[in-house]
């Protein structure tokens, strides 16, 4: 069967896609052990993330209860972004949220964050 030249292309483009995905996700992986254990820290410390002022997380002691419980967290987030995303400012999802915007008053480091929601989004 002979295909259109420009059916070819595409079918060579998504191949390409595919394939950075796929070394996209390998390498993200890679780097998450390390990252949530670090990311708890960050997010448990008093002085850094301090979640456990406003929110229950697995495993931190005396917790308030002013934001939701952090759980099943990839369930009620399956794009990581819209995560990181609610951590960075969460004004952008709620312009009345009290949350402190950790990434846009650069409370948190861009590296910090980024463990942060890695340990977050293992919930
Ligand atoms: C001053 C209280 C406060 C602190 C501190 C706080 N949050 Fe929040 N958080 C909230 C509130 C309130 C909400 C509810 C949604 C909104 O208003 O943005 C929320 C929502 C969230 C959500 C979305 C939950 C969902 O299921 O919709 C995530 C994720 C989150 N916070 C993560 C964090 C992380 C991580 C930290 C620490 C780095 C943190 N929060 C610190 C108050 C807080």
């Amino acid at each position: 069967m002979r295909l259109p030249k420009f059916a070819l292309t595409a079918a060579s483009a998504v191949a390409i896609l595919l394939g950075s995905v796929g070394f996209t996700l390998s390498t993200s992986t890679a780097a998450v052990a390390g990252d949530v254990d670090e990311g708890k820290k960050i997010a448990f410390h008093r002085k850094k993330g301090n979640c456990l002022a406003c929110h229950a997380i697995e495993g931190g002691n005396l917790p308030g209860n002013i934001g939701p419980p952090l759980v099943n967290m990839k369930d009620r987030f399956p794009d990581k972004a819209k995560l990181k995303s609610q951590i960075y400012d969460a004004t952008s999802n709620n312009p009345n949220s009290i949350m402190p915007p950790f990434g846009k008053h650069g409370i948190l480091s861009k590296q910090e964050l980024d463990k942060v929601v890695e340990f977050i989004y293992s919930l």
